[in-house]
């Protein structure tokens, strides 16, 4: 099997699973499509600047302690790179492109995914810089809200992974310990925000090409996506 498991101790304990949700449980490239209609050959490119601006976004604002709701980071990003790229869209562009940031699709993996973790007992858990409002309806237009067992979100807190009390929330909210908690995400800075705060970590390496920090903290297991990571389960959990 293609897996890389760093730590196989790790895997014979009780666990909760935290899900990152942008990336990991829904495609933020599923405006990839609409892009194209409005800007053309360079929609993919420009979809990747904006999530990265995003996240920047995010970052800076952790930082600096000037919280504001994830949406904020990502219509500010939106309007970022349309200056880049020189592009003059409407405001009805940007507001479609905004609703449609809401009811993003999932990867097709994850609903198999999920149901298999549901079916051998484990706790489920959503777990993002989104707002719980912009996550559950995320997860109900992708017809998996009934496989999450809760959503924790950072806006309770004000502040953004990979902030250590962000990990540290999620622990007293699950009712969980780091070291049987698995954080499953694609994004490698919350990979290793969660390795910071003693949790196990599941990379879930999507795009060839996509690169790991070299910070020296390895994911606990690397998986190409969520069926991979169920297959694991059957086999040893
Ligand atoms: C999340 O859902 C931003 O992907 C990140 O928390």
């Amino acid at each position: 099997m293609a897996y890389n498991v760093n730590s196989a101790m790790a895997i014979h304990t009780p666990k909760t699973l935290a899900f990152d949700i942008y990336g990991t449980l829904i495609d933020t490239h599923g405006v990839v499509n609409r892009l194209e209609s409005l800007i053309g050959e360079i929609a993919g490119e420009f979809s990747v600047s904006w999530r990265n601006k995003q996240l920047e976004y995010s970052f800076r604002r952790g930082l600096m302690g000037c919280y504001q709701d994830f949406s904020v980071c990502t219509r500010e990003a939106l309007l970022y790179c349309c200056e880049q790229y020189k592009l003059n869209l409407s405001d009805d562009d940007i507001r479609s492109l905004l609703d449609l940031y809401r009811v993003l699709p999932a990867f097709a993996d994850v609903e198999p995914a999920l149901s298999i973790f549901n079916e051998r007992g484990l706790a489920c858990h959503a777990f993002s810089n989104g707002s719980r409002q912009a996550v559950q309806q995320l997860l109900e237009h992708a017809g998996l809200a009934r496989l999450i067992t809760s959503v924790v979100s950072v806006d309770d807190l004000q502040t953004f992974k990979p902030a250590p009390a962000v990990y540290q929330y999620f622990l007293q909210k699950a009712g969980s310990r780091p070291e049987h908690t698995w954080l499953v995400s694609s994004n490698p800075f919350d990979v290793i925000g969660a390795t910071h705060a003693g949790w196990q970590t599941a990379w879930v390496y999507r795009h060839r090409g996509n690169v790991f920090d070299p910070w020296g903290m390895e994911p606990t297991i690397t998986v190409s996506d969520l069926r991979e990571l169920a297959a694991i389960l059957v086999e040893h959990w």
